[in-house]
């Protein structure tokens, strides 16, 4: 795993966007896995910046859902589809038709999460997948004690879950008790997986996820396992780390041509 330590989010979010700036260049039709959540937005508006200048094509790009919640009504504003709708595809002007993710209003649950593993599979893979961190050591909705194994299915949310997703609905009686997610064992097929955690709430999990044992207790310590997984936290959330020396050197010992 690669530690980076930014200054802060906006510049872990501009690291990202020229990561998957690069990404796009080589391979302009790259499907690419994004997350919800509010730390992932300065990396959608540092991309939405370069389409602006003029300095990023995404006319072929494709993007896909990391997971969904159960049972909100399709359109429902905080359905993470809705949520990738308005924070991604319209910023970057991407058509709805590049967008895959699994359906959480379907009738049969089980069948749409299985669907929506075999699509990314004839989708050719994702290139690279963005994560959050729950301060749970989730990632996606795999929450602790999720198998390492997992495929996409659907999973029940802790209440610790539901009451930092809580911000998002006007109580946390709206919180949905279940969502489809991508499983670990599904996010480790992505070829690049890029986990940005911002803030000092992340900072134990972080610790956790890095420096801690492999652990389904602590979902994120799956990374370990991934050939090309990087994770960029801001000072806050690195303030748990043992070897931010190490990381710091190695990260500035990096070739210039590769941002990630
Ligand atoms: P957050 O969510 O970015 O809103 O903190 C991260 C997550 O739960 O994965």
């Amino acid at each position: 795993m690669e530690i980076v330590i930014v200054p802060d989010a906006a510049a872990g979010g501009e690291l990202i966007a020229t990561a998957i700036a690069e990404l796009l260049t080589g391979k302009p039709d790259a499907l690419v896995g994004v997350a919800t959540g509010s730390t992932p937005l300065p990396i959608y508006q540092a991309l939405a910046a370069k389409v602006r200048a003029g300095a990023l094509d995404v006319s072929r790009a494709r993007i896909c859902q990391l997971d969904e919640y159960v049972g909100l009504p399709k359109g429902h504003p905080e359905s993470y589809r809705s949520v990738v709708l308005r924070e991604v595809l319209e910023p970057l002007g991407i058509s709805e038709s590049a967008f895959l993710g699994p359906d959480g209003s379907a009738s049969d649950i089980a069948a749409a999460a299985t669907a929506y593993d075999h699509s990314l599979a004839e989708a050719g893979g994702v290139d690279l997948q963005l994560l959050g961190i729950g301060t749970d050591g989730h990632i996606g909705f795999n929450e602790p004690c999720s198998s390492l194994a997992s495929r996409t299915r659907i999973k029940t949310l802790t209440e610790q879950t539901r009451v930092d997703n809580a911000r998002f609905f006007d109580s946390l009686d709206e919180v949905p008790h279940h969502v489809i997610t991508q499983g670990i064992g599904t996010i480790l097929e992505a070829r690049h997986l890029v986990l940005l955690a911002t803030g000092e709430a992340k900072a134990e999990a972080v610790a956790q996820a890095v420096e801690g044992p492999l652990s389904a207790f602590v979902p994120a310590s799956a990374l370990q396992l991934h050939p090309h997984a990087t994770v960029v936290v801001d000072e806050a959330a690195a303030t748990r780390l043992k070897l931010t020396d190490y990381f710091r050197a190695t990260y500035a010992a990096k070739p210039a041509w590769q941002s990630l």
